[in-house]
């Protein structure tokens, strides 16, 4: 009766190791397909963006940098830190929160000024032009100098003031 159950087994046990050997080869070749295609579909884009240093005496220029976008976060200041951290240490450019709040990531993306964290990478094939703030004086690369906004900020007093004591009901919403 051993016998039978084991010749009974014994196609079933083949069959099967027939199906991990044909399954083992498609995976294998699954992922080569899987790796050519992730090597055919990078997407490529071009960053020109605006380098000056006081050290340096030559004029300002743009420089190109090249970053594949399938491998890089959605924003341009998520580009602007894979430049910084994988390709060219020594660009500069102010970021902090990452998320709209803190201003310090204002430059001049394309045209318009705006925020390196709340702007996406423009999908096209054209490079992106990245530049200071204008009419602001350039510290070094996109970082500028900000004491005549603070001077002028401060100058606005843009912040709640008290009205005089006395005033019942304006004490009541005081804050
Ligand atoms: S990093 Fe704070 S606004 Fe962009």
């Amino acid at each position: 009766m051993a016998t039978a159950m084991f010749k009974r087994a014994l196609p079933r046990t083949s069959a099967l190791s027939r199906y991990a050997r044909a399954r083992a080869h498609a995976s294998e070749a699954e992922a080569l397909q899987v790796k050519q295609k992730a090597r055919d579909s990078t997407a490529l884009k071009t960053f020109s963006i605006y380098r000056w240093t006081p050290e340096n005496l030559t004029k300002p220029e743009l420089q190109d940098y090249q970053i594949d976008l399938k491998d890089c976060g959605p924003m341009v200041l998520d580009a602007l830190i894979k430049i910084k951290n994988e390709v060219d240490p020594t660009l500069t450019f102010r970021r902090s929160c990452r998320e709209g709040i803190c201003g310090s990531c204002a430059m001049n993306i394309d045209g318009c000024n705006g925020l390196a964290c709340l702007t996406k990478i423009e999908s096209g094939s054209s490079a992106s032009t990245i530049t200071p703030l204008p009419h602001m004086f350039v510290i070094k690369d996109l970082v500028v100098d900000m004491t005549n906004f603070y001077n002028q900020y401060k100058s606005i007093e843009p912040w709640l003031k008290r009205k005089p004591a006395g005033d019942e009901r304006e004490r009541g919403f005081a804050e």
